[in-house]
């Protein structure tokens, strides 16, 4: 099953927007599997946006993720990632529709509170590279036959 990595950055963590953001893909109807609170090192966000390292914003990137705890969940369902950035809204804050959280919650592509992954390779890629094996829940949700038939 698809899985997508969905991250609230320290700043959300720090702007106290961690039940919104979670609550907004709880409602939606995707599966949460994984869930914890981390401060992260700097190899891990290095590894983590490694596709970004030739950028000039990569060294404030990774102290921006560095700068605090971050939240990291792992959300299961057909269509997780696209529908899961959809849902985030554009890079830049500004450009981001109202309704998404990018949108309804920040200004600055530099302080944009959430990650979700870019494709459901790189969903994978990223749940095993943040969770260790047991931090995952194999569970299933009451609500899954009211959610697809
Ligand atoms: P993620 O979900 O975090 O991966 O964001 P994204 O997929 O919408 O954008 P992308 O992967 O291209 O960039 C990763 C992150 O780098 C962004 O979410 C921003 O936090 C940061 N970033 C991207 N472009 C810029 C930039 O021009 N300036 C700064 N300061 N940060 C940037
Ligand atoms: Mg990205």
């Amino acid at each position: 099953v698809e899985q997508s990595y969905i991250m609230i950055k320290p700043d959300g963590v720090q702007r106290g927007l961690v039940g919104e953001i979670i609550s907004r893909f709880e409602k939606k109807g995707f599966l949460l599997k994984g869930l914890k609170l981390f401060q992260c090192s700097k190899d891990l966000a290095q590894e983590h946006y490694k596709d970004l390292k030739d950028k000039p914003f990569f060294p404030t990137l990774i102290d921006y993720i560095t700068s605090g705890p971050v939240v990291c969940m792992a959300w299961e369902g057909d269509g997780v990632v696209a529908s899961a950035r959809k849902l985030i809204g554009a890079t830049n804050p500004l450009q981001a529709e109202p309704g998404t959280i990018r949108g309804d919650l920040a200004v600055q592509t530099g302080r944009n509170v959430v990650h979700g992954s870019d494709s459901p390779v790189n969903g994978k890629r990223e749940i095993d590279l943040w969770f260790k094996e047991g931090e995952l829940c194999q569970w299933e949700s009451v609500q899954t036959p009211w959610l697809v038939e």
